[in-house]
């Protein structure tokens, strides 16, 4: 008789990934265009680049001795400079500005591994945080992990609603619970899932309202600009983090993943001081260091200007998909001003289309099945909301232009406009 496995509470709360079940779809159904994965185009992934900056290291015994051996807990020291380098040009400011900020950077793998690390050097259970409805729906999978209480706050076109945030802060306070609120989540460029970005005058008072609630603790702004840098119209407003000049409130989460290549799964963190020493001892027992290899292909990359060079290339690429993906919505729908909507993102990969209340998108709902009938899947709103109360929206969808080609893109739209009629026009 074998005996019972007793897993582990962090284990038992941690349920399968909604992605998973989407990428198994994606893969049995033939013929599907798959609006769901949030991956980037095949076609762009920088395969020259790559291999001239790794043909290059491996030329120089020394240099390709240095790549191959395991590096630090925090990450290589060229490649944080760079990364500050780069984030100066980024926030048009002087030279030098942040360059003290280099000791508080941390390299990671993805950024997905910095948002498990700081959930897991701040958060216990019970402990609330605050995210934007809807959000990121792999961090949700994180915070159920961690048993901690989410709450999520609406957005607006200019992202997340300062006024219900306040009124939520104002509501916990009032419940007695202000001291269990540790972190406030906010995507601040071209949002998975909606596509929208935090408006620029927002930056400043979020900062100021988060240090304003911060009466028993620090209430932290985790800023993840997953997406920064993926701009097609206009230029990229000042990040949250740099309206916290002391460095104590908030934390600046980004990756490589979409302006380079996943493949590296390479990100970084900079933190408030205090969070700086938790979280690398934690990364310290994570893997005491993230792809060495990775981090110097990318400082050379960033240092030649080749990585410069690709992510324009990338802006030019996906701006003519995202014009695609909108066109097609408006040859498939009609205008957007009527019963099914959707947002305009001026960046970023990602289209949030509501339909019809009473269509319920979700993956057991009748859009769905549907849809894939059609042959056209996308990411079930439902996944992106911390639904507490139950009532949560459920006529939304995430679809997602960075993989299909654009005769896909137009495609993928009229199969949802049929399914839509499907739905709203059952067969008796
Ligand atoms: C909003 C957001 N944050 C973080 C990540 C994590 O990406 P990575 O770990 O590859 O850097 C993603 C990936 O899709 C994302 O969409």
């Amino acid at each position: 008789m074998t005996s019972p496995t007793q897993l582990s509470v962090v284990s038992q709360r941690t349920s399968v990934p909604a992605i998973s079940t989407l990428m198994h779809l994606a893969l049995a159904t033939p013929g599907l265009i798959s609006l769901a994965a949030g991956f980037v185009d095949q076609q762009s992934l920088p395969v020259e680049l790559a291999a001239e900056e790794i043909t290059a290291i491996l030329a120089d015994a020394r240099e390709g001795r240095r790549a191959l051996q395991y590096g630090t807990t925090i990450g290589d020291h060229r490649l944080r400079e760079r990364l500050i380098d780069l984030l100066e040009q980024d926030e048009r400011v002087a030279s030098g500005t942040y360059q003290a900020c280099v000791a508080r950077t941390i390299v990671t793998t993805g950024s997905q591994q910095l948002l498990y690390l700081i959930s897991e050097a701040l958060l216990d259970p019970g402990d609330i945080v605050l995210v934007e409805s809807p959000t990121y729906f792999v961090y949700l999978g994180v915070l159920e992990t961690r048993g901690v209480r989410v709450v999520g706050v609406d957005i607006d076109e200019g992202g997340l609603r300062l006024d219900a945030l306040e009124a939520t802060l104002a509501d916990l306070e009032s419940q007695g619970l202000l001291n269990r609120v540790k972190l406030i989540y906010t995507i601040s460029e071209h949002s998975n899932p909606s596509g929208i970005s935090l408006a620029a005058d927002r930056r400043q008072p979020l900062v100021a309202l988060a240090q304003k609630w911060s009466k028993h603790q620090t209430v932290f702004i985790l800023e993840d600009s997953a997406y920064r840098g993926l701009t097609f119209d206009g230029v990229e407003p000042p990040s949250v983090w740099s309206y916290d000049p002391a460095g104590e409130t908030v934390i600046l989460a980004r990756t490589f993943s979409k302006t380079f290549s996943p493949g590296f799964k390479t990100g970084y963190g900079i933190l408030p001081a205090v969070l700086l020493e938790p979280v690398h001892r934690l990364k310290g027992n994570h893997d005491f260091g993230s792809g060495n290899f990775a981090q110097v292909v990318l400082e050379r990359a960033i240092g030649s200007g080749g990585y410069q060079r690709h992510v324009a290339k990338l802006v030019a690429l996906y701006r003519r998909k995202r014009d695609v993906m909108l066109a097609s919505l408006q040859e498939s729908f009609g205008d957007g001003e009527g019963a099914v909507q959707w947002t305009h993102p001026r960046g970023g990969l990602y289209v949030w289309l509501s339909v019809p209340k009473d269509v319920d998108t979700g993956p057991a709902g009748l859009f769905f099945s549907r849809c894939l009938e059609r042959g056209v899947l996308y990411v079930p709103g439902t996944y992106a909301y911390a639904d507490e109360t139950g009532s949560a929206p459920r006529n939304h969808a995430r679809l997602c232009f960075g993989v299909p080609s654009e005769p896909e893109l137009v495609e993928g739209a009229r199969r949802l406009a049929l399914a839509l009629t499907d739905c709203l026009n059952p067969v008796a």
